[in-house]
């Protein structure tokens, strides 16, 4: 059984997981509306990982014999001045991420929840990636500065990225997945 404190941490997370989703398909919405169409697909790929990264924590709950609670998803902006300034909010956002993904390891700790502990060491080490993905879009962007070629180009480069299931222990599979 899972002790009623992770429950509530772990509930929270799965709104702010899909929160994250929420504001990565804003984000590819205002990127299309620009004609910055991969840009957009790298954000909607993104937004799918990060349903992915919710149903993670929506079965562990599950499995643990505890109860999902979810909540209203608060609304996310719909503008940013610059895809620069869009992806400066993706790595902000996940510094978030990253810090309640630590604070629900330790809370685990402190409970000795062994269990929760372990299957958060998946998100702990997908958060080094998220962050240094944002922060090297954020540098090809600052490269870029005001040229328009180069900004097409990168542009170009993002519409190349794919959805690939992320395969996270305990927690939900791509259909067919063999087990981890
Ligand atoms: Fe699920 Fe981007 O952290």
């Amino acid at each position: 059984m899972i002790p009623r404190k992770i429950e509530a941490a772990i509930n929270d997370q799965i709104n702010f997981e899909l929160y994250s989703a929420y504001i990565y398909l804003a984000m590819a919405a205002h990127l299309r509306f620009k004609g910055l169409n991969g840009f957009a697909n790298w954000m909607q790929i993104q937004a799918q990982e990060e349903t992915v990264h919710g149903m993670g924590f929506y079965n562990f709950i599950i499995d643990r014999g505890g109860k999902v609670a979810l909540k209203a998803i608060a609304q996310p902006k719909s503008e940013w001045k610059s895809a620069l300034a869009a992806f400066e909010n993706v790595l902000a956002h996940e510094e978030i991420v990253t810090s309640r993904i630590n604070n629900i390891a330790a809370l685990a700790e402190a409970e000795k929840d062994y269990a929760t502990r372990n299957f958060m060491q998946w998100y702990i080490s997908e958060q080094v990636e998220e962050e240094a993905n944002a922060n090297e879009i954020i540098n090809e962007l600052k490269l870029a500065e005001d040229s328009k070629e180069a900004l097409l180009m990168l542009d170009r480069e993002k519409a190349q990225r794919i959805f690939m299931f992320p395969v996270i222990p305990g927690g939900i599979k791509a259909p067919g997945a063999a087990a981890p």
